[in-house]
């Protein structure tokens, strides 16, 4: 289960990867904001972190204006490795090397298609273990 939320500058890119999550049949829930008036995006972070980290959802998509805001408020968030992507490389690594949990976009940097390789390449890479698993521990340790 996918989670997915946005501020008010990435409710159009929001609407877009949602209609892409329908086509290609992932199983998603939607967090605020619902309509492009304005709000407040660690707000919305906070909102979708927490149904990761109660086990609610398994991941996250997160968007604002830049993607940078609303990455930094999830990084806050005991439990969750968030990460900005803006290219597919970084989509790709950020799971085979960090386990991110979330991802993070820029609404007012990337376009929708972008978007949308982004986010099969994030849902689909597994986490490779090993080595990287004691890093992603040593990120954990940084929580204490
Ligand atoms: C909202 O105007 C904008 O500041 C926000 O979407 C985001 O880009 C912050 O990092």
């Amino acid at each position: 289960m996918i989670i997915i939320g946005s501020d008010h500058a990435g409710y159009e890119l929001k609407k877009s990867v949602i209609a892409h999550l329908k086509e290609t049949n992932v199983e998603f829930m939607e967090a605020g904001c619902m309509d492009g008036e304005s709000c407040d995006y660690p707000l919305v972070a906070k909102e979708v972190c927490e149904k990761i980290v109660n086990g609610k959802a398994d991941k996250g998509i997160l968007i604002c204006g830049t993607g940078v805001g609303i990455s930094m408020a999830a990084n806050k968030i005991k439990g969750i490795r968030a990460a900005l992507c803006g290219d597919w490389y970084s989509a790709k690594y950020t799971r085979l090397h960090n386990d991110a949990n979330v991802l993070c976009m820029g609404g007012r940097v990337i376009g929708s298609g972008l978007a949308a390789e982004i986010v099969d390449i994030f849902l689909t890479t597994e986490f490779e273990g090993g080595r990287h698993q004691r890093r992603v521990d040593q990120i954990t340790d940084l929580e204490k």
